[in-house]
């Protein structure tokens, strides 16, 4: 059952496949979904080849373990039945207030620069503020992050429970006052 499939990006590799004496253009349309849990064995494998096996031992993968991602605000990019793109959103607290943990966000390389991992993130934002959602927050590249509404903690306002870069640890406001709200260490859900 398709549930979601607003916003498509198109993907035209650009070179198309010479036949004979006729030319083929490639023209794939990337889907949007949310995630299901049918999806999890080929969002471990992308997962894999982005960030490899020590991605285990990241502090934000100890703060989503054993609590399952909220799939209604996770979603999936597909082309046909091809997983190209996928991001999760995991409950968590600050203290003793509930926020989101966005990502890991990891987009197949041949399908990069095309809109999907930004789509991915708005999708995931635009569902959390739907849902009430007051807060999120990340650990990634401001570079990335800053576009799609996000900016970095300041230093000590919110703790990350294992080494972070705290340059690296972001939030996006869905809800006026849910950042002021915050404050303290992160910690499971
Ligand atoms: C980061 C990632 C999800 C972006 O996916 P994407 O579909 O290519 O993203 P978009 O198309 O929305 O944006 C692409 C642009 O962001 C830039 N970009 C990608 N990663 C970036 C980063 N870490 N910092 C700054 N810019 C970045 C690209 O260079 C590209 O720029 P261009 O449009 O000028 O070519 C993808 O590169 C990826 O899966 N990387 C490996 C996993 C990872 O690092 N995930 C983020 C963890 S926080």
């Amino acid at each position: 059952m398709l549930v979601f499939a607003a916003a498509t990006a198109r993907f035209a590799p650009g070179a198309a496949r010479v036949m004979g004496s006729a030319r083929l253009m490639i023209d794939l349309v990337i889907k949007f979904f949310p995630m299901t849990v049918a999806d999890e064995a080929q969002i471990e494998k992308l997962d894999e080849r982005a960030f490899g096996p020590g991605r285990y031992a990241r502090t934000a993968y100890r703060l989503r373990e054993g609590v399952p991602p909220d799939l209604s605000l996770s979603f999936v990019a597909r082309v046909g039945t091809l997983l190209v793109g996928a991001n999760r959103m995991t409950p968590i607290l600050v203290s003793s207030t509930p926020a989101m943990l966005l990502g890991p966000l990891t987009v197949e390389p041949a399908f990069r620069s095309q809109g999907v991992g930004e789509a991915l993130v708005k999708h995931s934002l635009d569902a959390a503020r739907e849902k009430g959602h007051g807060l999120v927050l990340l650990v990634g590249d401001d570079d990335y992050y800053a576009r799609l509404g996000f900016s970095r903690v300041p230093r000590g306002k919110i703790i990350m429970p294992g080494p972070v870069d705290p340059d690296r640890l972001l939030f996006c406001e869905l809800q006026p006052g849910a950042f002021d709200a915050a404050s303290g260490k992160m910690r499971r859900a």
